[in-house]
């Protein structure tokens, strides 16, 4: 819950409107003369049910608590959220701070990112550009990576830190510098190759490094933890990748060398995980874009059992969202999600492969198998499936993905799969499944609750909050621009019935066009839930069709709970020329339009 919810459900729309007019009570809701205007007849109602008002009046205007105290109070969301959450008592975090904190960390680390680009091209780190020449890695990888160096000696970054004015504090804070125990400050990536990791908005967010010895340990070292850096959060390469892999799926490699060979060859639907088995977080970010996704991984058996294995959650993230298309296919047929894994020749890593067979590559990742598959042949190759204890290890490791998948038709398909390949019968794996899940229900149950990918998303919302999340979901994963002109229809903010999507939207109309969208940082976490929406419309025609169906059933909904409202009003029956009745019947004949446009269309051309 967003602290916007949590200040929402403890507020009474109608005690806080008292404050402000004589509310009198008129059948299920309440009525005054409309604070925003000059009239006779009261035109402003409130209802309680949905926690809203309106001025059916001159003003026509209406929304919620937040909308309510901006008009009256003349402020902005963040000033009406402060006054809401002093009122009920809700403590805000301060997220102005954390806000102001994260960007600063984003502006340091870049100022560090220049400044190892810096020393890339200083006459002592020659042997750095040889060691990439010899790698292969083109000038114009060094540049679009942004790859750097960090100085053996002296503490060259604190310095450079110092002298342009960051304190020490936040040096440490973004971990560009460690702080000994007797309070003195050295660097913390020394004589390395520097790969800037930018986050999926493309700000700087940490570093990886490599040693250029080949005796130092660690090969690689990372930008530990920090309030803006999460290794397990981050696809490496990803703010380069979103577009290609929109168009033609992602590929996963394990390494950030992969990544950049692949993209040198002109693969630019590579990302990396950066070395860890692919996360659920990962997972989130990729679906955003595409339900194509392969995993390249290095042809070293040793462990690669167990890293697959531990992609059940993962996985379990793909088939939920499988099983919700299924059910909720409002704007599309289910486009079913897959992770597919391509395993590299023993000892090759993607960019050995790259580099040595640049053009073998698109076929390699079209013969990935699925992971399900692929995870079964090889547990089996494994175990010794002619003894019974084999069979029931290689059973139980694949039921516990069976376990993952919610949708029973989906299931009983792949338990099918395994029937067949392990020769049990279908009744036994039932059984034995049932067994599973009420053990891994059980272990989720112990899990903190915010830890999978899907726990992360907000609970299911009303129906009316289901449209104009999907719209705003749309307009921050696809945009506009996409869509054909005659599509571009804008609708309009007052449709929106929750005012934090109202703001969202706001900012995104006007910020249309740039990939950043400015909102403040009480909104950040709504826009992130909103940003990790589920809507793959992996076609133009596809997202034509979906943008002018959501614009129509927004507009739909909004009419047809202000119909429902103006219904509900004694008064509506007194005279039928008034304007509320002629309202009235204006909703309805939009709403009969709407409906006639929404219905499938009948065929064509026969
Ligand atoms: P690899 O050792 O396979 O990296 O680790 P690589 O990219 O093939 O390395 P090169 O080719 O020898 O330069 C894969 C990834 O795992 C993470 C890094 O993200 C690396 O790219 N890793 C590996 C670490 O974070 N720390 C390590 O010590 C090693
Ligand atoms: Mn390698």
């Amino acid at each position: 819950m967003t602290q916007i919810d949590d200040v929402k459900s403890r507020l009474d729309i109608v005690e806080l409107i008292s404050g402000y007019v004589n509310l009198q009570r008129s059948g299920s809701s309440l009525k005054a003369n409309c604070p925003f205007h000059q009239e006779r007849t009261p035109s402003f109602f409130v209802f309680p049910d949905r926690q809203s008002w309106r001025c059916f009046g001159s003003c026509a205007e209406g929304g919620d608590a937040f909308s309510f105290v901006m008009k009256a109070d003349r402020v902005e969301f963040r000033d009406a959220l402060q006054t809401l959450a002093a009122r009920v008592g809700v403590t805000l975090v301060n997220n102005q701070e954390s806000g102001g904190v994260a960007r600063q960390l984003f502006e340091i680390n870049d100022a560090a990112r220049l400044f190892f680009q810096r020393m890339l091209a200083e006459p002592e780190a020659a042997f750095v550009r040889d060691y990439l020449e010899q790698r292969g890695i083109s000038d114009r990888s060094i540049q679009t990576f942004e790859l750097g160096y960090s100085p053996p000696r002296d503490n060259r970054l604190l310095a450079h830190l110092r002298e342009a004015g960051y304190d020490d504090d936040l040096i440490v804070r973004a971990a560009l510098a460690r702080e000994t125990d007797d309070g003195r400050c050295y660097d913390f990536f020394r004589g390395r190759l520097m790969i800037p990791i930018r986050d999926w908005q493309a700000r700087v967010a940490g570093f990886g490094s490599r040693a250029l010895d080949p005796e130092a340990t660690p090969k690689y070292l990372n930008t530990p933890r920090t309030p803006v850096f999460d290794k397990s959060r981050i696809l490496y390469a990803m703010h380069l990748a979103k577009e290609p892999v929109r168009q033609h799926g992602a590929v996963i490699v394990e390494g950030y060398m992969d990544a950049v060979m692949a993209h040198q060859h002109g693969y630019d639907n590579v990302v990396a995980s950066m070395g860890t088995a692919l996360t659920e977080h990962q997972v989130a970010l990729v679906r955003r874009l595409t339900s194509n996704v392969t995993m390249a991984l290095d042809g070293d058996p040793a462990g690669r059992n167990a890293t697959l294995r531990s992609l059940e959650s993962s996985w379990g993230v793909f088939q939920r969202r499988n099983s919700q298309q299924t059910s909720a296919s409002m704007l599309q047929k289910p486009d079913a999600m897959e992770l597919r894994v391509a395993e590299l020749p023993p000892g090759q890593d993607p960019d050995d492969f790259i580099r040595q067979e640049p053009g073998a590559w698109p076929a390699f990742v079209e013969q990935a198998q699925e992971l399900f598959d692929y995870l079964l042949t090889s547990l089996s190759a494994r175990a010794d499936l002619e003894n019974p204890d084999g069979r029931s290890w290689v059973a139980h490791t694949m039921l516990r993905f069976v376990a993952q998948i919610p949708d029973p038709v989906r299931s009983d398909l792949y338990l099918d799969r395994l029937s067949a390949r392990l020769g049990l019968n279908n009744d036994t794996l039932r059984t034995a499944l049932r067994e599973v899940q009420r053990q891994s229900a059980a272990d989720r149950r112990g899990r903190p609750v915010a830890d999978t990918a899907a726990d992360a998303t907000p609970p299911p919302a009303r129906d009316y909050d289901a449209v104009e999340e999907s719209l705003l979901a749309f307009l921050l994963q696809h945009g506009m621009e996409t869509l054909d002109h005659e599509y571009q229809t804008t609708p309009s903010a007052e449709w929106f019935s929750r005012s934090e999507n109202r703001e969202i939207y706001r900012n995104v109309i006007a910020g249309m066009g740039s990939d950043e969208i400015q909102v403040g940082p009480e909104l950040e976490s709504h826009l992130d839930a909103l940003r990790s929406r589920e809507l793959r419309l992996s076609s133009q025609v596809k997202r034509e069709k979906a943008w002018l169906q959501m614009s129509l059933a927004l507009e739909r909904e909004y009419l047809n709970n202000e119909t429902k409202q103006l219904s509900s009003l004694p008064e509506i029956m007194d005279d039928m020329e008034s304007p509320l009745a002629q309202r009235l019947l204006d909703n309805n004949s939009r709403i009969g339009e709407i409906d006639r446009l929404l219905k499938p269309s009948a065929p064509t051309g026969t």
